[in-house]
């Protein structure tokens, strides 16, 4: 068996806290009782849970890319593995489940997702867990933990133990609509009203949109933008830009090219094209956040066909949709300047990157270049 010690230590729940909160929320699971883990990597926080449930509770992990040891470790210890999605391991479950932790995939996509397929197979007052729900770049998880309580389907407040949300299900609250997450995202999306820019009149939103829409160059055919990561995806599809004007920094050798480096290694990048490669520091510009958000912002406050592209499914376009109809052009404006736009969208939109059969279902997140 392995030793409670090995395994505490190699959860990625890194919080001592967080790795006490599952063990007790496991324990007091009852006899007979079912836990479902989305999310399970190497299987440490199955086989946490494992340990600390009473031994007639059944432990099922479900992940459609275990890491390799965790098959045998999981079987070994007498967690059932299930390689799939959560919506695929409902499908073939009848059981009624009285602990549910979520920590795969975590963007709002799938954190909604896997909430939402397993919903339906949650006891009463069972308790659900999300983990990294505290965390900045994962606003998506945030904004489904704050709107199942505002909502009532998960015990208000949640309990936050680390990164770890904890709530209990009332099935009673219903399932949230999209004017649910529009509320709570409002809320997210606050920004301090000492800004002055809450009073601007209305015909001065309209200068300061001309002046912010766009600062990239006109003629982009003599453009190659470095970096892959999430700022790079941002403007790609905000932009509709074709996959090949992306490159990494290995592949800008020209220097007669103007090149825009859409990675937050800008500095790195910069200093190994212009001392590695002669390419002169005049031809290189950086995207910075900054101009992302001016690029977000130029686009809601027009047609928003390009947000509109940044959603998964059709769920967060209408959520997105809602959000920013709403939404009056001062407060919008406030949130370009205050950078909170992208913010949000990357919080949003930031997954594991996980490829389910060739098709990308996360936007990457790798270091651009
Ligand atoms: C943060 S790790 C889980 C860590 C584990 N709970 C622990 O504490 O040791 C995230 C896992 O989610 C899995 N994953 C990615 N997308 C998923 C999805 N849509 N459904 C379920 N699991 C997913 C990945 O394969 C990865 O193993």
């Amino acid at each position: 068996m392995t030793a409670l010690f090995d395994i505490l230590n190699s959860t990625a729940l890194v919080l001592p806290e967080e790795r006490l909160a599952l063990h007790a929320a496991a324990a007091a699971v009852p006899a007979g009782g079912i836990i479902v883990e989305v999310g399970t990597y190497n299987g440490m926080s199955a086989l946490l849970m494992r340990r600390a449930a009473p031994p007639t509770c059944r432990v099922h992990a479900v992940d459609p890319f275990p890491q390799p040891g965790a098959v045998q470790r999981l079987s070994d210890h007498g967690v059932t593995l299930f390689q799939g999605t959560s919506r695929q391991f409902a499908a073939q479950f009848q059981e009624g489940i009285d602990l549910l932790l979520i920590d795969g995939d975590h963007s709002f996509h799938w954190v909604r997702e896997d909430f939402m397929a397993l919903a339906p197979l949650l006891r009463p007052g069972a308790v659900v867990a999300f983990h990294d729900a505290g965390v900045l770049p994962f606003w998506g998880i945030r904004l489904l933990v704050d709107v199942l309580e505002l909502q009532g389907t998960m015990t208000r407040p949640a309990v936050y133990i680390g990164q770890l949300a904890l709530g209990r299900f009332d099935p009673a609250a219903g399932l949230p609509t999209v004017d649910v997450y529009v509320r709570v995202a409002r809320d997210h999306l606050a920004v301090p009203t000492d800004f002055g820019l809450w009073k601007t009149p209305a015909d001065h939103v309209f200068e300061e949109y001309e002046y912010t829409a766009l600062s990239l160059p006109h003629r982009l055919k003599d453009v190659r933008f470095i970096g892959r990561g999430l700022r790079g995806w941002l403007i790609k599809t905000l932009l509709d830009l074709p996959g090949e004007m992306f490159i990494d920094s290995g592949q800008a050798r020209d220097p007669a090219m103007n090149y825009l480096v859409v990675s937050a290694y800008w500095t790195e990048i910069y200093r190994c094209l212009t001392q590695e490669r002669g390419i002169p520091g005049h031809q290189l510009r950086a995207v910075t956040e900054f101009t992302v958000s001016r690029l977000l912002y130029a686009d809601i406050s027009g047609d928003r066909q390009g947000m509109c592209r940044l959603a998964r499914d059709a769920f967060q376009r209408e959520f997105l949709q809602a959000l920013f109809a709403k939404m009056p052009g001062h407060e919008l404006l406030a949130l370009h300047h205050s950078g909170m736009l992208v913010s949000f969208f990357s919080g949003l939109f930031r997954g594991f990157s996980y490829d389910f059969g060739g098709q990308a279902l996360s936007p990457p997140d790798t270091p651009g270049g």
